[in-house]
């Protein structure tokens, strides 16, 4: 049995469920090369076809991660603010002509390029699919949003039961979804509906602080740890009011995610918190207080709906976490340290394109609730040949230098880092999800606090402010950090133990924590083997490990890692089994044609 997910409207994805096994999935952005890309995932669903080495004849059923009838509940929503909300309506109107407007399909606005995602596409993909190889002639399902969440982490953690936070910017008509999963089903304990949305309250403050929405939200994350909270209690006071039975109120005078996007707030937010941050202005404490505040904020709310979860099935002690709002690693990392749930499990892509595994897997299991379900690996992306990763060189009018064992290749490039010099390292299929779990990284010697202001004048060119996260060999894991399981999606912020943050200065952020990746040898056995290798030369088992892009998609295919590496002026770039000094290969200063 196969089964083909999709997410069409928000970081649209495409995956392949086989027999209960996840074999294929990669998000459009890494095919189109615009970030975070909501158009129908034409690219996607071919490159899983391929990874799977299938066409559509061999699909049973499509999976998509909506059900588009519902969307009178979000429609009464919408509809309830723009009366009360009148002069914000055209910010509305404007998205709502993008959603449903047959001439507007596939394309988005000027400032967010990406939200190019159509709800009539949900109508039409049948028709869609006849762009790809093969005949579809199975059946089209739509799978409720927030189950396509749940089904995205629940049955790849092998418990048999399980508490599972669902939330993000909003589903069909809810934006926070509890569930208990057992014994395969999900059973929903609690629905807070969509205009309220924890979500859009982050995100809307992420515009507030000047930053671009929709990606930005890691950058206040980042900011968050040099302020204060001292507007916290005015903002659960007048935003964001707790409920008594764990729920939340947002109040939508204040926080209008609409208008944010148009890069407008309510003089009420104004007089609550102050001007807004404009992008280019310098950051102030003022700013920075806000970040923390709206941080502090956003983990009491999330832990007061977990702990409401708990004394409902308090034999439930496990939790997962999907959604948008679970890439905030900082909360995440607050949940294990509270000793709320003793552990807890947050997929490699929590956010929307993970629906296109979840909404799989939940067909899967109505077709055949006995299936074994699995996820082996988060490397579901297409694995290059040597072969194809020379006919890229030679694309470029380069030739490639001689092929290395992988003795060779992981002995010279630990050699490389342990010098403090920065390597490109692109092996195998790519990670799915917005996390690079070292096979698109950038990796460099967490040992050197400097190595911070050289790898952003190399290649991030970013603020400094934002912390870099460190892979860890499993083993010496609980050495470093204080973290009693594993992290291998690098979705967990634990403190790193007082003893080590001088150790590894160039991945511990202000805070004394870090967003750490943990690597097991079965995990990634070649990036395990590299971090050996790095350990026998330094003592340390960790490497700082940041995604391998410069201001773009994280990179798919050889040739975007080649041009990306020329952009760079990063020392070696590793590429399959070959080993590319910069010197051989000089920086261009204009993007690669
Ligand atoms: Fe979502």
């Amino acid at each position: 049995m196969r089964i083909l997910g999709l997410a069409t409207m928000g970081a649209s994805a495409a995956a392949i469920v086989e027999d209960g096994q996840v074999v294929a999935a990669i998000e459009e952005e890494r095919l189109t090369r615009l970030k975070n890309d909501g158009g129908f995932p034409h690219r996607a669903i071919d490159s899983v076809l391929h990874v799977a080495g299938v066409t559509l004849s061999d699909i049973d059923a499509v999976a998509v991660y909506w059900q588009p009838w519902r969307i009178w509940g979000r429609a009464a929503g919408v509809a309830h603010d723009t009366l009360m909300y009148p002069a914000r309506a055209s910010a509305r109107v404007r998205r709502i002509a993008q959603l449903f407007s047959p001439a507007r399909a596939g394309q988005g606005s000027p400032k967010y390029p990406e939200l190019r995602g159509s709800w009539l596409e949900l109508l039409k993909i049948r028709e869609r699919l006849r762009h790809h190889p093969g005949t579809f002639q199975g059946q089209v399902r739509s799978i409720d949003h927030h189950e396509s969440h749940a089904m995205s982490v629940c049955p790849i953690s092998g418990w048999d039961r399980a508490l599972c936070l669902s939330y993000d910017g909003g589903g069909e008509d809810h934006s926070t979804v509890v569930f208990a999963w057992e014994n395969g089903r999900l059973r929903r304990l609690k629905a807070i509906r969509w205009p309220n949305s924890l979500g859009h309250f982050y995100s809307a403050i992420t515009g507030f602080l000047g930053f671009r929405m929709l990606e930005g939200e890691y950058k206040m994350m980042g900011l968050a740890p040099y302020g204060t909270p001292r507007f916290k209690d005015r903002l659960l006071t007048h935003a964001l009011r707790r409920t008594r039975d764990g729920g939340y109120m947002l109040n939508r005078s204040l926080i209008d995610y609409h208008a944010a996007l148009d890069g407008r707030f309510p003089d009420s937010l104004v007089r609550l918190l102050g001007p807004p941050r404009a992008p280019t202005a310098e950051f102030t404490d003022h700013h920075r207080d806000v970040a923390a505040s709206v941080q502090a904020v956003f983990e009491e709310i999330m832990l007061d709906i977990v702990a409401w979860a708990r004394k409902q099935r308090p034999e439930f002690e496990r939790l997962c976490i999907a959604g948008g709002c679970g890439l905030n690693v900082t909360a995440n990392g607050r949940l294990i340290r509270e000793g709320l749930v003793s552990s807890i499990l947050v997929p490699p892509a929590p956010h929307d394109a993970g629906c296109a595994v979840g909404a799989a897997i939940h067909e899967s299991l109505a077709r055949n609730p006995s299936l074994s379900i699995g996820m082996p690996s988060p490397y579901l992306g297409r694995a290059y040949t040597p072969a194809e990763i020379t006919e890229a060189f030679r694309q470029r009018g380069l030739e490639p230098p001689a092929l290395l064992s992988e003795e060779e290749l992981v002995e010279r490039t630990a050699d490389a880092l342990a010098r403090s010099e920065v390597v490109a390292w692109f092996q195998g299929g790519s990670e799915f999800g917005p996390r690079a779990l070292g096979n698109r990284s950038f990796l460099a010697d967490p040992r050197h606090d400097g190595i911070r202001e050289v790898l952003n004048a190399k290649i991030k060119k970013r603020e400094l402010f934002r912390p870099f996260a460190p892979s860890c060999k499993e083993e010496v894991a609980e050495t470093f950090f204080e973290l009693n399981q594993s992290s291998p999606y690098m979705n967990i912020v634990a403190r790193v133990r007082a003893d080590k943050q001088a150790v590894i200065p160039a991945v511990t952020h202000v805070d004394g924590t870090a967003r750490v990746h943990t690597v097991g040898r079965a995990a990634n056995p070649l990036y395990w083997k590299l971090l050996d290798a790095f350990e026998k030369r330094t003592g340390i088992g960790v490497l700082l490990n940041t995604s391998f892009n410069i201001q773009e998609p994280i990179v798919e295919s050889p040739t975007n890692a080649i041009d990306c590496f020329l952009r760079s002026s990063v020392d070696w770039l590793a590429v399959g089994p070959f080993l590319c000094k910069r010197s051989d290969y000089p920086a261009v200063t204009r993007p690669v044609s």
